[in-house]
């Protein structure tokens, strides 16, 4: 049995629970919160758990084998060097950090103590991109020509630190590293990086559009939380290769809280034949990325589908897309 302490007990952690309770291995032994009503809320759903209003108190619990992270961003670093602190192994959501340069402080103090850490990359775990990834990897497209990928949304209507580039990184952080980290996870580095977009007010970058260079194509993608309101929560990667091509179109309703009400669609158009509507068969995917976590932590596997190497990447192109929309610059990856 794994015994969790959750952080931050908001929109995502909601994800996280109800996964949680699916799993016979896991046992939610403790919660915290700055918000002691809603702690008060969900202690009566959770059978003999602990409630916390300071962090470092959840952290040092001698109960808890892992702390998820699901507080605002800018929390995370603050967190997971106190888990560095208590030997505590550490499932953190994304992004891991607000900068590329924490991120590698971080990657290096779990390294050195040998804790194990994974990030919420839940993209990985999703099952129309893994479908996705296992057609490039087994060439079911042929040389790839394209990749035109989006994620656009309205600003989470449940918080307000969202707004603030200082605790969220601006939709760049927030949305649009999703896709950057799928790309990331099945290219690998891209040679350079280019981005143009617009910020609001305090400077956050909440329209992004990304293009990642590699030897033979180029990746452009598109990430949003200025969508008008109404405007559904969508998804869309498109991949286009000399023989075929696999395209993921995913709405759900007003935000991704309505996701049991999603209409989603997994087309592969290969060249001269009729468009095929591909089966997928539907699962939780942050179930299925936190039971890899758990599977791997108690069988002491190696974590390679978020390796602490490509969160790393991700956060390197991150930030050279960040430095290209303060720049106008092209910014060399590799
Ligand atoms: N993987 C995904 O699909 C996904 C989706 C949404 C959010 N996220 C990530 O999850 C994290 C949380 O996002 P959210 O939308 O759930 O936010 P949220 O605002 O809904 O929840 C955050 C919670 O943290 C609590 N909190 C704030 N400061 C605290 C403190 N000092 N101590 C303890 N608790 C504190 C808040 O009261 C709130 O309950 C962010 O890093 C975000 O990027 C990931």
């Amino acid at each position: 049995m794994i015994n969790i302490g959750i952080i931050g007990i908001g929109f995502v952690a909601s994800l996280h629970i109800a996964a949680y309770k699916k799993m016979s291995d896991v046992k939610i032994k403790a919660i915290c919160d700055n918000d002691i009503e809603k702690l008060k809320v969900l202690e009566k759903d959770i059978p003999d758990v602990t409630i916390y209003t300071d962090i470092e108190s959840i952290i040092k619990d001698a109960n808890i084998d892992v702390i998820v992270i699901c507080t605002p961003s800018f929390l995370h670093y603050e967190c997971i060097k106190l888990c560095i602190k208590y030997k505590k192994n550490i499932f953190c959501e994304k992004p891991l950090t607000l900068s590329l340069k924490e991120s590698e402080e971080i990657i290096d103090e779990v390294n050195k103590n040998n804790l194990n850490m994974m990030v919420g990359h839940v993209l990985r775990f999703w099952p129309e991109y893994i479908i996705i990834k296992d057609y490039i990897d087994n060439n079911r497209l042929g040389q790839i020509k394209g990749v035109y990928g989006s994620r656009l949304c309205q600003m989470p209507s449940w918080n307000i630190w969202n707004t603030d580039p200082k605790y969220s990184g601006g939709a760049l952080y927030d949305l649009h590293i999703h896709d950057i980290d799928f790309i990331n996870y099945v290219f690998g580095k891209p040679r350079d990086v280019v981005a143009r977009g617009c910020h609001n007010e305090k400077y956050a970058w909440n329209n992004v559009s990304s293009m990642l260079t590699y030897d033979n194509f180029c990746a452009n993608i598109e990430g949003s939380n200025q969508m008008s309101s109404g405007y559904p929560f969508t998804m869309t990667m498109h991949i286009v290769g000399t023989d075929a091509s696999i395209e993921y179109i995913f709405k759900a309703g007003a935000n991704l809280e309505d996701i049991n009400s999603s209409k989603r669609e997994l087309l592969f158009y290969i060249n001269d034949n009729p468009v095929q509507k591909l089966d997928v068969e539907y699962f939780d995917a942050y179930e299925n990325e936190f039971s890899y976590y758990i599977d791997c932590l108690q069988n002491s596997k190696k974590m390679e589908m978020v390796s602490l190497e490509s969160v790393r990447d991700t956060m390197e192109i991150i930030d050279s897309i960040e430095k290209s929309l303060n720049t106008f610059r092209v910014l060399r990856t590799l």
